[in-house]
């Protein structure tokens, strides 16, 4: 929309003065990461937070602004932030990642994130993407359309964001420290929680847990983020069904359900009708895991779905969680998932490939003198265990500078064996800082492949700097020959973090239309810890708008 310059100094000046109560085309918050006391949970200790809030702030924002995030670090640890689904078109530096586009900020240093939000809209979160900080330190980032622009569903009267997490009552950077030095794997959670509560049916907090009051007769729109470290959710309330509308920020074809899964960097809007008159019903959250080997922490969330007038003498509802190993609800939920693919909201899935990639992705093994198993446990894309460089990636792209990664990384396995049959004997892995180069406007096809290595189990792999189009899922091992027959090129699901199956596959589309270095990873911040992580550098195209911005002159050194 064309507009008068003068209005745009009055919004310019409204935006500085009140920040989020005006229409504002620039958005500004300030974020101090301190230290601060949680006392309503099971262990009061002093976490990481920002402005010393447990979930962070939410950050709001419309379709086409510019969001200025000043970020002032006054903890011991080094910080960054990352916005996880922005797209961040040339504005890579803003991306957040530690060592892949900035330097992370060191105590008493501060960055002002500044990125403009285009064509996107929904639900997405922000979270510390340095170390295990996002445990504590994350937030929702809601995108509301467009000023008259409505929702492709009827309008609800109310909008709740829902952040489901995990609470450990250690440090978490002492939990997977000591994984570290053993060699195994860091201990689970105490307790899960929603908007920062396990809930009254938890021992990690016997006075009460969140009440979410609705009024009867009304729709109510959840934004769900699951903010967890390390584990998959299943979310339900009792005697309400669920109407999924919304998926990593894309609007999907409505459907009702009762439970949804979550996978930690994913985001679900749903719409609950409150069609019960009056009451109390439980909201639960609880952990999906289907290898009976792998320990979860298997305490469920709780919270009450409070309809306003209902007698405090009232019994809540309650309701079960599912069985942690419910692969049924899970593929159930996963299966529904559609784009919407309406005529202003259409799925854009490339059609012709130019690249066609398989990364296997599971664990493996290193030895080490040291461990308790004289092994030990890491994670890898294609037999690479990602190590992390010194120096930001995006800097070392932009600026040319050699010996910091190499744009080998393989394509394919560079040794094909049955990835989902017996485990072959040599377990270790190669180390590597290897990327993936791609030219601007190159078409990705990518098969991850879940590998039986160790221990099965589905890895949620986000992407950065890209929505991508789940266009096939199976169980077993990807078989070019059929598989592609069943692809679907219509209305696949478009998100930016997506289940890979356990012992499974799932087949991915992307456009490299966002030149920079773009970090790819399992979500479970375990495996990124381990080395399940690489990144792609797409090259800047030759148009005007096709390279990666300069710089930000604030950007944080090394
Ligand atoms: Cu939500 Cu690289 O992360």
């Amino acid at each position: 929309m064309a507009m008068v310059p003068w209005i745009r100094v009055v919004l310019l000046v409204a935006c500085l003065c009140f920040p989020v109560s005006v229409e504002c085309m620039v958005r500004h918050y300030k974020f101090n990461v301190v230290q601060k006391n949680i006392s309503r949970l099971c262990s009061s200790k002093p976490i990481v937070t920002v402005n010393g809030r447990y979930p962070g702030p939410t950050i709001y924002a419309r379709e086409d602004d510019t969001v200025l995030i000043k970020v002032v670090n006054h903890v011991k640890y080094n910080v960054s932030i990352h916005w996880h689904g922005i797209r961040q078109l040339r504005t890579g530096w803003a991306d957040g990642p530690a060592y892949i586009t900035q330097c992370p900020i060191q105590p008493g240093q501060q960055y002002v994130y500044n990125f403009t939000i285009t064509g996107q809209r929904g639900t997405l979160w922000w979270h510390a993407h340095i170390l295990w900080l996002r445990a504590t330190v994350h937030g929702a980032l809601v995108i509301l359309p467009k000023l008259g622009v409505p929702y492709p569903f009827p309008a609800p009267q109310k909008e709740l964001v829902v952040i489901l997490g995990e609470w450990w009552k250690l440090d978490t950077e002492a939990v997977i420290n000591e994984a570290l030095r053993s060699g195994l794997a860091p201990n689970v959670s105490d307790a899960h929680t929603i908007n920062g509560h396990p809930g009254p049916l938890s021992t990690c907090q016997p006075q009460g847990g969140l009440k979410l009051p609705v009024r009867p007769g009304k729709t109510y729109m959840l934004r769900i983020i699951n903010a967890a470290l390390n584990e998959e959710l299943f979310f339900k309330i009792a005697n309400h069904k669920l109407t999924v509308v919304e998926v990593d920020a894309v609007y999907t074809k409505p459907f009702k359900i009762d439970t949804i899964l979550i996978a930690p960097g994913q985001t679900t809007n749903v719409l609950v009708t409150t069609n019960l008159g009056s009451g109390k019903f439980l909201v639960a959250a609880s952990p999906f895991m289907d290898n009976p080997t792998i320990v979860v922490d298997n305490k469920t969330a709780t919270a009450t779905l409070h309809y306003i007038g209902t007698l405090q003498s009232t019994k809540t509802i309650l309701t079960a969680p599912p069985p942690q190993n419910a692969t049924i609800v899970a593929t159930n939920f996963t299966n529904s998932l559609k784009s919407l693919n309406s005529i202003r909201f259409p799925a854009r899935v490339p059609l012709k490939v130019d690249h066609s990639l398989l990364f296997t992705v599971g664990l493996g093994l290193h030895t080490c003198a040291s461990c308790t198993n004289g092994n030990r446990v890491v994670a890898d894309i294609n037999n690479v265990t990602f190590v992390m460089p010194k120096i930001a990636l995006l800097q070392a792209h932009f600026f040319n500078t050699s010996g910091v990664f190499t744009d080998d990384f393989p394509g394919n396995p560079l040794n094909p064996y049955n990835y989902t049959g017996t485990q072959p004997t040599n377990l270790q892995t190669r180390k590597g800082t290897r990327l993936y180069r791609l030219a601007y406007d190159s078409t990705v096809q990518l098969v991850l492949q879940g590998t039986g290595m160790i221990a099965p189990e589905t890895h949620p792999v986000h992407l950065h700097g890209f929505n991508f189009f789940e266009v096939g899922r199976g169980l077993g091992n990807f078989n070019p020959k059929k598989d592609p027959k069943k692809f679907n090129l219509v209305d696949p699901v478009e998100r930016n973090t997506i289940g890979v199956p356990s012992n499974g596959w799932t087949a991915i589309r992307f456009k490299a239309d966002n030149p920079g270095v773009w970090f790819m990873h399992c979500h479970l911040e375990v495996h990124t810890t381990w080395g399940l992580k690489m990144a792609f550098v797409v090259d800047n195209g030759k148009g005007p708008n096709e390279s990666v911005l300069p710089p930000p002159s604030d950007l944080p050194k090394c």
